[in-house]
């Protein structure tokens, strides 16, 4: 591994069909990190086991999200992109880390007070214990850096926590991870109601454009956005459909808010809002269009997946040697 570069490491949920929000919040900004630090994204198939899942669709978006993680630019060379599941350190590390945190500091998490609100008939232990996976994700790694959002900021302090706590008693054994502070990710906000985050189990049609939509469902979705009184395209708080429209076509296009209000002074949201649709499907055009070429191609996408979970269970073993060795279990036996 490249000594000189700092390690980041990052994953999303094996269950996602990616949506716009995804890709400009997260996916779009992890394509050109690793000429700066030592990346690992993982799929992370363990984690969506807290919800239940029927496994061949499990299965499937899967595989789907890997294909999308690279149809989206990432770079299987260059980067580790692998399956959580398929490098068995994580379970291994995870058992460890829950004998090092406590029942009080997972009970405070707030997406598991969410998580166990949403399903009532569902609230198993690994919903409990999730942050403690997340943390044995991070720390197996040495990462320095992880980009997460808001919602995933708590999980990142318990990872924290308990690398602290375990330095404390054993020595210099986790790097401590910071959150990334690069380039800020667009937020995006649901098309039928900006005041929302954009989701992917909106009931509403309209409200979420999915990474894999086409042109003419891109563009009907941007058509039919909610947006507010008065007709003039500027950023503003009163204005959160406008806003979200421009926090996307910013997203999509590098241009800051101000250019963008000079863009369209003068013209209206209708051709405000086609012009936002237009450069969105421009942008998942050749998404769609690799994810479809890399679907079709087992052979290439088994290769990727075979060379970089070696790879990964390679790096994650040497800091899993270590942890053993720390807490005395005894040697293995090769
Ligand atoms: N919990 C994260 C999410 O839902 C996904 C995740 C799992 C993750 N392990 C991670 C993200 C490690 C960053 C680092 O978004």
């Amino acid at each position: 591994m490249d000594k000189e570069k700092k390690i980041l490491y990052s994953g999303m949920q094996a269950t996602n069909t990616l949506t716009l929000g995804n890709y400009l919040g997260a996916l779009k900004n992890w394509v050109s990190l690793y000429n700066e630090y030592e990346c690992f994204y993982g799929v992370m198939d363990l984690h969506s086991l807290t919800v239940r899942q029927v496994p061949a669709e499990f299965r499937k978006n899967a595989r789907s999200l890997y294909a999308l993680y690279i149809a989206a630019g990432l770079d299987p060379e260059k980067s580790c992109i692998y399956f959580q599941s398929h490098v068995s350190a994580h379970a291994e590390l995870a058992w460890i880390l829950n004998c090092f945190t406590y029942m009080g500091e997972l009970s405070r998490m707030t997406q598991f007070k969410d998580k166990s609100a949403k399903h009532e008939d569902n609230v198993n232990a690994g919903l409990f214990t999730y942050p403690v996976l997340m943390a044995a994700d991070i720390l197996l790694y040495q990462a320095d850096v992880v980009p997460v959002g808001v919602d995933q900021k708590q999980h990142l302090e318990i990872t924290r926590d308990i690398a602290e706590r375990f330095n404390n008693i054993y020595g210099d054994v986790f790097t401590i991870p910071e959150p990334y502070i690069g380039k800020k990710g667009a937020k995006v906000m649901s098309l039928a109601d900006p005041e929302k985050k954009m989701s992917k189990s909106d009931e509403n049609q309209n409200a979420t454009v999915f990474l894999l939509d086409d042109k003419d469902t891109v563009i009907r979705k941007f058509k039919r956005a909610v947006t507010d009184s008065g007709a003039e395209v500027k950023y503003a708080e009163d204005k959160p459909g406008i806003s979200n429209l421009m926090e996307i076509y910013g997203g999509v296009t590098g241009k800051s808010f101000e250019e963008i209000e000079r863009e369209f002074e003068g013209k209206g949201y209708g051709d405000f809002k086609l012009a936002v649709g237009e450069a969105v499907s421009d942008e998942l055009a050749p998404i769609r269009k690799r994810y479809d070429e890399l679907m079709a191609d087992s052979a290439y996408i088994d290769k990727c997946i075979k060379e970089n979970d070696d790879k990964a269970r390679y790096v994650s073993n040497k800091t899993l040697r270590k942890v053993r060795k720390k807490v005395g279990l005894t040697e293995l036996i090769l």
